[in-house]
């Protein structure tokens, strides 16, 4: 029970955990549609909000909210996302996990100032799947993010509709993330240079004292005693999560980055680095009417162990069941691949002073570090020395090896993966759809902004 340091340096009164009802973010409208295409608008702008009780927090955000509204779209239907930015700042916006032609996919120089749109096309010539949108401007990500530019995009097929998983209100996405708070309420993001020891602290990426959970600080959601589909989204720009039910409960793990498993997995918690998403049944029927069931951190203490609060209210009816398989996923075979490329996640020197690096370079728009074929299969080996989750644009992946043992798992498609401390990681992956220029890089955010990025190009 004892706050964080910070939390007592910052000040801002917070609210006893599970007294904040959870907010579900709202679910955008397209303003148009046609035959083929789904039109959305979204107006990034500065709002305040009402994060810590009686206190008004700055925040950006898409169409002023944090996160920002959840788009709900179409597998194979165009989905054309206009983005207004009314901020004061220059933006770029990614779709994370899209499989995106290149002009849209929030390459991190491809800016929208202030008082201009752009218009993101994706096709979503890709599965059903938890995908989110945020900020991706280079230098910027860490802190654009941290004040509330990013949401849900979630993507549906039919594959996933003719399953009995639970949906309508037992769907719910769960976007957490870690922020701290002054006294006045404003979320403070550190200074890149500030003072002995603040580099050495950014370094290591933002972490904040007070879990969110869809933007509400330790929030409790009154269920139904019945299977709930939570779609688990790490949102942080450092912290990694393992989440767990106590009283403990099974969670069978169903999706990941790139949607559903091949087959469902019986987890007691679910490992998420930054930028990473699962999808869990939680099964609430397991607990008796007036039960209440944490969701905790194991890797936080005090308040960071705590995530959000279920309280059993309602005895229902549900009519879902969990499939004994979910996908057909085929896997990708190492002895087609053409090609093993390496690379190599460190720190080292940037310009002058510390930065994170790829193959002992830091981000560079105008240079080229590999040029896979289109249609390509290709085998992608990820080194580091301490801890880096790592995320591929464009191509789902699945994983080969991880510290030299095969994944345990059902198979699954995924788009970012956590490098463990001095561990390789091999990936494999086709370069489909489109040709063009797309990144490779760290998601701790900071380390991001600090140049661990790389640029590859399908031709
Ligand atoms: Cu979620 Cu390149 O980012
Ligand atoms: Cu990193």
């Amino acid at each position: 029970r004892t706050p964080s340091p910070r939390l007592l340096a910052g000040g801002a009164p917070l609210p006893k955990p599970y007294t904040v009802p959870l907010p579900l973010p709202a679910v955008a409208k397209p303003h148009r549609t046609d035959t083929t295409t789904d039109y959305y608008e979204l107006v990034q702008r500065t709002a305040e909000v009402e994060i810590l009780p009686g206190l008004r927090t700055p925040i950006w955000g898409y169409d002023g909210q944090f996160p920002g509204p959840t788009i709900r779209a179409r597998s194979g239907r165009r989905t054309v996302v206009r983005v207004t930015n009314s901020l004061g700042a220059p933006t770029v916006t990614h779709l994370h996990g899209g499989h995106t032609p290149p002009e849209s996919d929030g390459y991190p120089t491809d800016l929208v100032q202030p008082g201009t749109h752009r218009d993101y096309v994706f096709p979503l010539e890709q599965r059903a799947a938890t995908l989110w949108y945020h900020d991706h401007r280079m230098d910027f990500t860490g802190p654009q993010v941290w004040r509330g530019l990013a949401g849900f995009f979630l993507v549906g097929d039919d594959e996933e509709e003719a399953l009995p998983l639970p949906s309508g209100e037992r769907d719910v996405p769960l976007l957490i993330c870690d922020r701290s708070f002054q006294a006045d309420g404003t979320m403070p993001y550190p200074a890149r240079h500030d003072g002995p020891g603040a580099r050495e602290a950014f370094m290591g990426g933002v972490l904040g004292d007070v879990i969110l959970v869809n933007g509400a600080p330790w929030p409790q959601l009154g269920v139904d005693r019945a299977r709930y589909r939570l779609r688990l989204l790490n949102g942080s720009n450092a912290r990694t999560y393992e989440l767990a039910l106590s009283p403990g409960g099974a969670l069978t793990r169903i999706g990941s980055d790139g949607g559903l498993l091949a087959a469902p997995q019986t987890v007691d918690r679910v490992r998420l680095a930054p930028g990473e998403r699962a999808d869990v049944i939680a099964d609430f029927a397991a607990y008796r009417l007036g039960d209440h069931i944490e969701l905790r951190n194991l890797l936080g203490e005090g308040p960071q162990a705590r995530v959000m609060r279920f309280t059993v209210e309602r005895d229902a009816r549900d009519d879902s069941a969990i499939p004994k398989t979910l996908s057909r996923i085929e896997p990708l075979d190492p002895a087609t691949a053409a090609v093993t490329r390496d690379f190599e996640f460190t720190s080292g020197d940037m310009h002058g002073h510390t930065g994170w690096l790829i193959n002992g370079k830091p981000f560079d728009a105008r240079r080229v570090d590999a040029r896979p074929k289109l249609g390509q299969v290709e085998i992608w080996r990820l080194t580091s020395d301490v801890a880096h989750p790592v995320h591929l644009h464009l191509a789902p992946f699945q994983v080969l090896s991880a510290g030299g043992e095969r994944p345990s798992g059902p198979l699954e498609w995924k788009d970012t993966v956590e490098l463990r401390e001095a561990q390789t990681v091999e990936i494999i992956t086709r370069f489909t759809g489109y040709r063009g220029r797309y990144v490779l890089h760290c998601h701790n955010l900071e380390h991001e902004d600090m140049a661990m990025m790389s640029t590859f190009e399908v031709v």
